[in-house]
């Protein structure tokens, strides 16, 4: 059975750990770690199996682990991504964006090389990125339109210096158009899915990605468009939000579940 440590008891970490702890995925959690003591507490006390709480995020991976699923954000990728691999464990990433940092990517990538250990990042909350990484080689142009409720995109530094009052908008309306990266800058919250498309496909300069937020949606909804000497592919995902944190789409979470689950599997393995 694999040794599974847990970084970040949050909406995807609380349903990875259930899903271990139900046996959905063939594995043990044998140590968890949240910033936030309670979360993990919380957590833990869900559980029939109980793990380890930590003191620090370091502890887990100096323990004998398989591998260790980042679900806390993008500082906790930059402080822990590197030791994780120093210390021979494989790293499940979901704060996806924290790779667009392209020295953060290099050295990691180089790590992974070095320790012969592996990164996985998850599909998140979209789908085609078995077609992607195929026609990688021939893809033309790749672009990402992403429509949500505006209450969803609050917050974003976007807005610090736009004209845009997204309590006023009242109909569908197109509030960011640019590239991967400028993205990545202006909405971090929002990234994950534009730095998959982009680590995957065309680079984060030549990714498109379009925002739109419409009061009249209640969900997440990603429209994919990729052209190329292959043809032409176009994925759109509806996702429903979780209820415990609207911001994370179900989907984000059951590929996540799935990934875990054909890490921890001897089994036939299906898809690209
Ligand atoms: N790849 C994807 O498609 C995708 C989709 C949704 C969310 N995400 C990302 O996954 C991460 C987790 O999402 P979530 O919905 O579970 O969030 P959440 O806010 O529900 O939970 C995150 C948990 O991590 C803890 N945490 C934050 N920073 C930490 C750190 N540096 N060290 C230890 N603990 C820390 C928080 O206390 C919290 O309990 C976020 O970064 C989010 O942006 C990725």
């Amino acid at each position: 059975m694999k040794r599974i440590g847990l970084l970040g008891c949050g909406a995807i970490g609380t349903q990875i750990a259930l899903a271990i702890d139900t046996g959905k995925i063939p594995g043990v959690l044998t140590h968890i770690y949240d910033n936030s003591k309670y979360a993990a507490t919380e957590l833990a006390s869900k559980l029939n199996n109980k793990p380890l709480i930590v003191e620090n995020s370091h502890l887990l991976s100096s323990n004998p682990i398989d591998i260790i699923v980042e679900a806390a954000s993008q500082d906790a990728v930059k402080d822990v991504a590197l030791s994780v691999l120093q210390n021979k464990r494989d790293l499940m990433i979901m704060s996806v964006g924290a790779l667009l940092d392209e020295s953060i990517y290099d050295v990691l990538s180089d790590a992974c090389n070095h320790f012969k250990k592996t990164i996985y990042l998850p599909s998140g909350a979209i789908a085609g990125l078995d077609g992607l990484k195929s026609v990688k080689d021939e893809l033309e142009s790749v672009s990402i339109t992403t429509t949500k409720h505006p209450r969803s995109l609050k917050g974003a530094k976007f807005f610090e210096t736009s004209d845009i009052n997204l309590d006023a908008i009242d109909s569908s309306t197109i509030i960011f158009e640019g590239t991967a990266k400028e993205a990545v800058s202006m909405f971090p919250a929002n990234i994950n899915v534009a730095a998959l498309l982009s680590l995957c496909g065309i680079g984060s300069e030549k990714t498109i990605v379009k925002i739109i937020a419409d009061p009249n949606t209640d969900k997440n909804t990603h429209h994919i468009e990729a052209k190329g000497k292959f043809g032409k592919m176009t994925f759109t995902i509806e996702n429903f939000p979780d209820p415990n944190n609207p911001k994370t789409s179900r989907l984000a979470i059951l590929s996540a579940i799935e990934t875990l689950r054909k890490y921890c599997s001897d089994d036939i393995q299906i898809g690209t």
